[in-house]
């Protein structure tokens, strides 16, 4: 759709979209993270502003210019991302999962840098799990009828992986993408499947992010109505 030809079908609408990639601090100086470059979180920002939703943007290391008409909500860590998507979502028709979130995150947080010792291998790095932002979004719906979307990347047996996927998260949508080569990170375009927990699959062929966003969007306004 050009500009200016988008439908309204979420104007009234409150949506929470996530974006980006979460990053653990190891020490002053270093994190964890992940390649996640935000593009389709934006996307989905802008696409839902020109359908007319008021829109909250939980960006997390994105390094991208904040999109128009969009409230943008940085972030860094998985549990600042969860305070803020928690808070975002009682309010919220529609909260889209789409930043990547740390599993783990670094046990312990180093005030000072961390230093080689002379002659010595390094101390392992042990890890604890983050909170699972979209199972919890999923269990607690924050506001009645909401709906809650998911993204997945996954290899192999993808529909399969992503079936399963959608179960165990409890969300309604689950966007899934199949990752290898050229394909998902950083890149413009995007290819996804849409599985619905109610047995819905919607294909999206190989195109801009935008376009994947749209679908996303038509599926929502559509079960939200
Ligand atoms: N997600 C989340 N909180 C987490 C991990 C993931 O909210 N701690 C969300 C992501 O934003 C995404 C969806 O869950 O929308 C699926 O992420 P994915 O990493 O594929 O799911 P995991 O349950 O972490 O499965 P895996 O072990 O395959 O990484
Ligand atoms: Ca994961």
């Amino acid at each position: 759709l050009a500009r200016g030809e988008s439908p309204q079908d979420l104007a009234g609408r409150n949506v929470v979209v996530s974006a980006g990639g979460t990053r653990e601090p190891l020490d002053p100086v270093r994190f964890l993270g992940n390649r996640s470059s935000g593009k389709q979180g934006y996307a989905l920002a802008r696409t839902a502003a020109a359908r007319g939703a008021r829109v909250t943007l939980i960006a997390a290391n994105t390094g991208l210019p904040d999109p128009a008409g969009v409230e943008v909500i940085p972030v860094t860590t998985a549990v600042e991302l969860r305070e803020a998507v928690v808070a975002a979502a009682a309010e919220a028709d529609a909260v889209v999962m789409a930043a990547a979130v740390a599993d783990f995150r670094p046990a312990t947080y180093a005030a000072g840098k961390i230093k080689k010792k002379d002659g010595k291998e390094p101390d392992p790095i042990e890890l604890v799990r983050n909170p699972d932002i979209l199972a919890e979004i999923s269990a607690v719906r924050p506001s009645a009828g909401q709906l809650v979307v998911g993204f997945a990347a996954e290899t192999d047996d993808v529909l399969v992986n992503g079936r399963a996927k959608l179960r165990r998260k409890g969300c309604d949508l689950l966007v899934v993408n199949e990752v290898g080569e050229r394909k998902t990170f950083g890149a413009e375009e995007n290819e996804a499947v849409v599985l619905g927990a109610d047995g819905s699959e919607t294909p999206v062929p190989y195109g801009p992010k935008e376009d994947l966003a749209d679908t996303v969007w038509g599926l929502v306004a559509e079960r939200l109505s």
